[in-house]
């Protein structure tokens, strides 16, 4: 039987911090309610030359050199973006050549902030099928590109970032199980709508979200779809040794914790450093924790995600 497992992590930040403070020169808001609402406190923007490309570059080549995989090993690359750097070619086929890898496939996949786990179950299927042995899954985004900065309730909460996992055949299991789900009838709620047409912009090409409804959606989707993974292991929430959750607002995440009666020491919080960097935020904390020394040889990981669509879902790893 053949399993996939992340074997190796890495992320990057760019250089540039914007601080809650600073928001509070240009838009209507302040630290206070940032923090409470959302538990963000920083995050970071990409320079003007940067794309999503550039940034998944930097968190692939730490999660390669984590684990020793040289670009020739790898066979498949998916990239999880909704601000990819062109039209087209996809993200994956730009970070492809930049890496120097030339005998993989490179993909994208688009489910916004639920994208990881959708990449991630992807490549766990190509690898169980025997048609991938080694694969870089990315998530990469420079949300700060399509920000509305006359709209306070969505342009504090988002920032730029990539994350990124190696994930290698294997003959012990890694990736135990994954849930993907998707109601398009939302699709309205959480949107860019924007799209090239003869040359120019036809709709606004910024975000928009209704946030009270993707609040009310995401804490309920959170505990479900940890319910299915816990279901389809036999396990029970005792068992998880780390929730890692979408990284978009801190009571989202700790109101599903605390419907699975997590402690607090097993859920990981990253928002307050990086705001929510959409399909970058579940690699970003997962590379932390792992680089905190704080996961350790078997213990159960719970990723799950929400994002516009609504697209979900979760992941179950032994690591
Ligand atoms: O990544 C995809 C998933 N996305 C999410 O998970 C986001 C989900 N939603 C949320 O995280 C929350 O709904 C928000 C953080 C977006 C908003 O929090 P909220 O507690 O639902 O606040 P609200 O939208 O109900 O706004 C409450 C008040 C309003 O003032 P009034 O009408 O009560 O006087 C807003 O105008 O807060 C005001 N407000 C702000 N005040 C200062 C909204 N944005 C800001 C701001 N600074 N940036």
């Amino acid at each position: 039987m053949i399993y996939s497992r992340v074997v190796g992590t890495g992320s990057y930040l760019p250089d540039r911090v914007v601080t809650n403070r600073a928001l509070e020169e240009i838009v209507d808001t302040n630290d206070e309610w940032i923090v409470t609402r959302t538990g963000i406190r920083e995050r970071h923007f990409a320079a003007d030359n940067q794309n999503a490309s550039d940034l998944a570059v930097e968190a692939c080549k730490r999660a390669m050199q984590a684990v020793h995989v040289h670009p020739g090993e790898i066979d498949l690359i998916i990239v999880a973006t909704s601000t990819p750097d062109m039209v087209f070619p996809s993200t994956a086929c730009i970070l492809q050549d930049k890496l120097g890898i030339k005998h993989s496939v490179a993909f994208d996949i688009q489910a916004v902030c639920a994208g990881f786990v959708y990449a991630l179950a992807t490549a766990d299927k190509f690898i169980r099928s025997g048609s991938a042995k080694c694969a870089l899954i990315v998530g990469a985004e420079v949300f700060s590109r399509i920000l509305n900065w006359q709209d306070r309730g969505t342009c504090v909460l988002f920032g730029d970032g990539a994350g990124a996992v190696v994930l290698k055949a294997s003959n012990v299991p890694g990736v135990l199980t994954t849930h993907l789900h998707t109601d398009g009838s939302y699709r309205d709620v959480l949107c860019t709508p924007g799209t090239v047409e003869n040359g120019t912009i036809r709709g606004s090409p910024l975000l928009t979200m209704d946030g009270g409804a993707v609040y009310k959606f995401a804490v309920k989707a959170f505990e479900d779809v940890a319910w299915e993974a816990l279901n389809a292991n036999g396990m029970q929430p005792a068992e998880i040794d780390w929730f890692i959750c979408h990284q978009a607002n801190r009571r989202i995440i700790m109101h599903a914790a605390k419907k699975l009666d997590l402690p607090d020491e097993k859920v990981v919080l990253t928002v307050d450093r990086h705001g929510n960097t959409s399909a970058a935020s579940i690699p970003l904390a997962l590379d932390t924790t792992v680089r905190e020394g704080k996961i350790k040889a078997g213990d159960n990981v719970l990723l799950a995600a929400l994002g516009g669509g609504f697209a979900w879902g979760a992941a179950l790893l032994k690591w």
